[in-house]
């Protein structure tokens, strides 16, 4: 599978509708256009999309003071494996370094063996465990990464 890359651009309000269609395909709790539209209008949230043809992943993250932290992460399925999620979360991390960040937190959820993977790829260590997170059976992990 080739590993290029789609163009990463910054998301803006009115992607909104684009990224709920596609956080429905990836999640089973997902946000509709409306809580897009809340989440990309936080203060402090930012967003990468990988802007290929079609748009094919994004992250969404919201920074705080000296801490950000990743509010959500997807590529749709027939991208996934080319290094499209690893670029998301490095260009991130990037943004938020030059904000002045310090540390990024996230949860995932325990039994998420690809985002565990990737994100331990990326430099993300547990530091904490929220029980029965997930539909009151899934733990979730919280996982920091020192920027
Ligand atoms: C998790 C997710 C974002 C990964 O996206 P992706 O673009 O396929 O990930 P990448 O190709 O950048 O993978 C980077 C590294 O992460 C790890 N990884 C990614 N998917 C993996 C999988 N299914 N199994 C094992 N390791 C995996 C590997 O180490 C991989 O490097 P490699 O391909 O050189 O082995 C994607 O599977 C997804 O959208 N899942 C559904 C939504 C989700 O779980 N989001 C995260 C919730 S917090």
């Amino acid at each position: 599978m080739s590993r290029a890359v789609s163009i990463i651009i910054p998301v803006a309000p009115a992607h909104a509708p684009l990224l709920a269609g596609m956080h429905r395909i990836c999640f089973t709790e997902h946000w509709d256009e409306a809580a897009m539209a809340a989440v990309l209008a936080m203060p402090g949230s930012f967003g990468l999309l990988a802007d290929g043809n079609p748009p094919q992943g994004f992250i969404l993250c919201r920074i705080a003071v000296d801490e950000a932290e990743v509010l959500t992460l997807l590529v749709l399925p027939p991208f996934r494996r080319r290094g499209i999620a690893a670029a998301l979360l490095g260009a991130a991390l990037a943004a938020a370094r030059a904000a002045g960040v310090s540390a990024m937190y996230l949860e995932v959820a325990a039994n998420n063996a690809a985002g565990l993977a990737l994100y331990s790829a990326l430099g993300f260590q547990q530091v904490g465990r929220r029980p029965r997170y997930y539909g009151g059976s899934t733990d979730a992990l919280v996982l920091k990464a020192d920027l």
